[in-house]
């Protein structure tokens, strides 16, 4: 939590761009929080001293008993508030306007826009393109309300009452084909609001230091590391703060990325002096997953497991009072509790155990997006290679082998993956691949080397791009890059006959083969 007052409430009427306004607003470096209309009342605004309100956009119509509505209170609050499209209309709505729905004045995608001079459209030009996602409209905005901005099919496009600070916009200043939504969003905070760019990664580091070392002021605290970025950020801001009381548990399961282990140890213990923990429990794992060829079962069984490392080297600790996680913002508006004791159910670390008692759980980076833990990360001189890691699935390696999983399995593959994410980055294509690494599959097949026939397995490279892994596309991978990975793998790997691209997007695939 900021200590500054300057900051925004993002009102979270069900629009899809909600984080993304969260993150605009952040960029200016001012601090935004995104509560569910339905978690705060106008009463907790006053009482958590926001400095301005962005109402969202949301799927409904005003006119739906069900659709989400507020105390009209909050128009009276004396907060600058800027509603955008639902929240637009939301507002001409509680303030007595007229909205309006009609099949032929929809509006969707690019749309030219007009505006008057007005503090909500400094520098933006007489006439701009902005983005529109609407069927509703405000037909007549509520007395002491001027319209300030119209399109060809939209009468009042914006509206403002310049007496009271309450504006409103139809189209989406959040997207980027706004051509200057970000202009817009800017005018609101530092014209209208009048805010200071107070939110900056340096003053986030010093404050959460600060405000860490007295709420652990002589306790222990024990962290569940992964090398990943949340949990790696993590462990070195809560280093900073209270040095050798933190304890990182790093289980190394065997089904790590090549080398991936050791650059964990060298990082954390190495060059940070962290007090790490690194549990090799390669062989613990292989046999766990001895004979099992199912895929469920395969992450059932590591999840477990890491359940049970983590919690037999939590025990063996001297009194170890708080557990922290690497939980980020997305997780927290996600889970939609906000709620700090309950413990994650982190995809990563499989689900802590929660008969492992701690008086307390610290989340660090709750407020945080990733961007602004990447940034975090590089101030406290973390490396690169972990500040921008892809993602890495907790159960690793395993669900990028078909069938059983073997050491000789493992180590063929960390070589094909090696040299796959090799000849990516060592290409400039790197920038539109989000992740990308070898699968090895049961597939065998013929194949000749010199004189000789040889029969072996085949790897599959995969490359996708996404924005947020839920959909995701093959990524159109240069021949050359291609090539290069395939003559090195099947040249410099034993055992691999053949080499095949995936080219299937997500849906109908997942990212991952298993
Ligand atoms: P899928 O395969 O579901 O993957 O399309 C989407 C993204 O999630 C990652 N992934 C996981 N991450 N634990 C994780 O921490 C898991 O069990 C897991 N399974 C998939 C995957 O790498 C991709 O980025």
């Amino acid at each position: 939590m900021t200590s500054s007052t300057d900051k925004i409430l993002v009102l979270d009427f069900g629009g899809q761009y909600n984080q993304l306004i969260a993150r605009r607003v952040r960029s200016e470096h001012v601090y935004a929080e995104i509560r569910a209309f339905s978690s705060i009342t106008p009463e907790e605004i006053i009482k958590e001293k926001y400095s301005g309100i962005i109402f969202t956009g949301g799927p409904n119509s005003v006119f739906d008993e069900s659709s989400p509505h507020y105390d009209p209170k909050v128009l009276s609050l004396g907060l600058p508030i800027l509603g955008i499209c639902y929240g637009a209309q939301l507002m001409a709505y509680m303030a007595g306007g007229e909205v309006t729905s009609a099949e032929n004045s929809s509006e969707y995608g690019k749309t030219e826009l007009s505006v008057s001079d007005n503090p909500l459209f400094i520098d933006v030009p007489a006439k701009s393109t902005c983005w529109m996602s609407h069927t509703d409209y405000i037909k007549r905005p509520p007395a002491g309300f001027e319209i300030i901005a119209t399109t060809d099919k939209c009468p009042c496009a914006a509206m403002c009452d310049s007496k009271r600070n309450l504006y409103a916009v139809q189209f989406h200043p959040e997207v980027t084909h706004t051509d200057y939504g970000q202009q817009i969003i800017r005018n609101f905070l530092f014209k209208i609001c009048r805010l200071s760019q107070s939110w900056k990664m340096d003053n986030f580091i010093s404050a959460s230091a600060n405000s860490l070392q007295k709420t652990l002021a002589g306790k222990n605290v024990l962290l569940a590391l992964s090398g990943g970025v949340d949990s790696s950020v993590a462990a070195v801001l809560l280093h900073k703060a209270i040095g050798s009381r933190l304890t990182c548990v790093f289980v190394d399961h065997g089904l790590l990325r090549k080398d991936e282990g050791d650059l964990v140890e060298k990082t954390f213990s190495g060059a940070f002096g962290i007090n790490l923990i690194r549990v090799n429990a390669q062989e613990r794992f292989l046999s766990k997953l001895k004979g099992v060829t199912e895929p469920e079962k395969k992450r059932k069984i590591i999840g477990e497991e890491f359940i049970r490392v983590f919690e037999e080297e939590a025990k063996k600790l001297e009194k170890t009072e708080v557990l922290a996680q690497g939980t980020i913002y997305p997780d927290v508006i996600e889970s939609g509790k906000g709620d700090a004791a309950v413990i994650k159910s982190h995809h990563n670390v499989g689900g802590l155990p929660k008969d492992i008692l701690f008086e307390s759980v610290v989340e660090p980076l709750r407020d945080l997006f990733k961007d602004e833990v990447r940034e975090v990360g590089l101030k406290l001189g973390l490396p690169k290679e972990i500040v921008f890691r892809q993602p890495f699935p907790g159960p690793g390696l395993a669900v990028r082998i078909i069938g059983e999983v073997t050491k000789e399995k493992l180590d063929i593959l960390r070589e094909a993956d090696a040299i796959f994410r090799c000849e990516i980055e060592n290409s400039r294509y790197v920038l539109g691949a989000n992740q990308y690494f070898a699968v090895l599959t049961d597939v065998k097949s013929v194949g000749v080397m010199g004189d000789a026939r040889t029969y072996g397995r085949t790897v599959v490279l995969r490359s996708v791009a996404t924005d947020d892994f839920m959909t995701a596309e093959w990524t159109k991978l240069p021949y050359e890059v291609l090539e290069k990975a395939s003559s090195r793998i099947t040249n410099e790997i034993k055992g691999i006959t053949r080499v095949v691209y995936d080219i299937t997007s997500k849906p109908p695939a997942t990212v991952e083969w298993e």
